[in-house]
């Protein structure tokens, strides 16, 4: 069941609550791409939800939250596990008409918008590098350790409902997890942050900012450049698991202008679309160059 965050104030919920505030908020007045945001209590999967809207004939820019998701999903076919606590988790997803301009690149500036939202909550002591994983995995790479921990993850699914063409473009946001709630290569925004952060003021730094990263679909070369500046995978040897496709091991050296991952390999460099990336295993050593693995 979904309702209107502005009618939302009755209704329990930590979500709730927050969109309600946000709502009521100048930042609400001045969103240009995205609506306010609607609440629902607890749901299988946002996307689900947000797929029978538009169904329903739901304008572009409609936003809902689920109080709890029980069902998320992940990119790739992958599952994605929410917090049972209240307010640990923000499941929230965004439908969009597909943009003339700048399609292929909705889930960069997504990843970009969820940084920059989340760049001000940070205490500037922390040296913990807040960046991009391709294509849009929001990581933080700790002082301890070399290997990012993910905070955030982003799924883009392209349909059509209706008779248009849509994005459902979900994100998961682990807020306030618990180690033992989620594996070792995970983290979350208390943690990053180094304190509690109150969901009110995430909805109103997070909607701004990914209205503003969606304003710069427009622009791609801008967008692309701020882009390649907070993404992590450059630089870094990775094997790269691509769907129907051999899985390559080799250095990522770029991002090209269509917000493809460049990977160098000892046969030369290949951009590519979709994939799985994680870290080679330093034993084969960066001087060895790369090599394409069947899958
Ligand atoms: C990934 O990193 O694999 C993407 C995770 C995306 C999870 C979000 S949570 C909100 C939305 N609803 C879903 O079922 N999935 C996305």
């Amino acid at each position: 069941m979904t309702q209107r965050a502005g009618d939302a104030i009755a209704a329990e919920g930590v979500w709730s609550r927050a969109a309600a505030s946000f709502a009521a908020s100048e930042a609400a007045a001045e969103l240009r791409q995205l609506s306010r945001p609607l609440v629902c209590a607890a749901v299988a999967s946002t996307q689900d939800e947000l797929r029978s809207l538009a169904r329903e004939g739901a304008p572009s820019g409609t936003v809902i939250i689920a109080e709890r998701q029980t069902q998320g999903r992940g990119r790739i076919g992958r599952s994605w596990q929410d917090s049972e606590r209240p307010g640990a988790s923000l499941a929230v997803s965004l439908l969009l008409d597909v943009p003339v301009r700048g399609a292929p690149l909705v889930p960069h500036a997504v990843g970009l918008g969820v940084l920059e939202a989340i760049d001000p909550l940070r205490e500037t002591a922390r040296l913990e590098q807040l960046g991009l994983k391709w294509p849009n995995d929001v990581v933080v790479v700790e002082r301890s350790s070399s290997t990012p921990r993910k905070l955030a993850g982003t799924l883009v699914e392209r349909e059509q409902v209706g008779g248009r063409d849509v994005l459902l473009v979900g994100l998961g946001l682990n807020v306030d997890r618990r180690d033992e709630e989620q594996p070792d290569d995970r983290t979350c925004l208390a943690r990053t942050v180094g304190r509690d952060v109150d969901p009110a003021l995430l909805l109103a730094h997070l909607l701004p900012a990914l209205d503003a990263a969606l304003d710069r679909l427009s622009t791609p070369v801008t967008l692309l450049d701020a882009y390649r500046e907070r993404c992590v995978t450059i630089g870094r040897r990775i094997i790269i698991e691509r769907p129907g496709a051999p899985t390559l091991v080799g250095v990522a050296t770029g991002i090209d202008a269509h917000g493809r991952l460049e990977i160098t390999t000892k046969d030369g460099t290949v951009p590519v679309l979709t994939g799985t990336v994680r870290d080679a295993s330093p034993e084969r050593g960066p001087e060895r160059g790369g090599e394409e693995l069947r899958s």
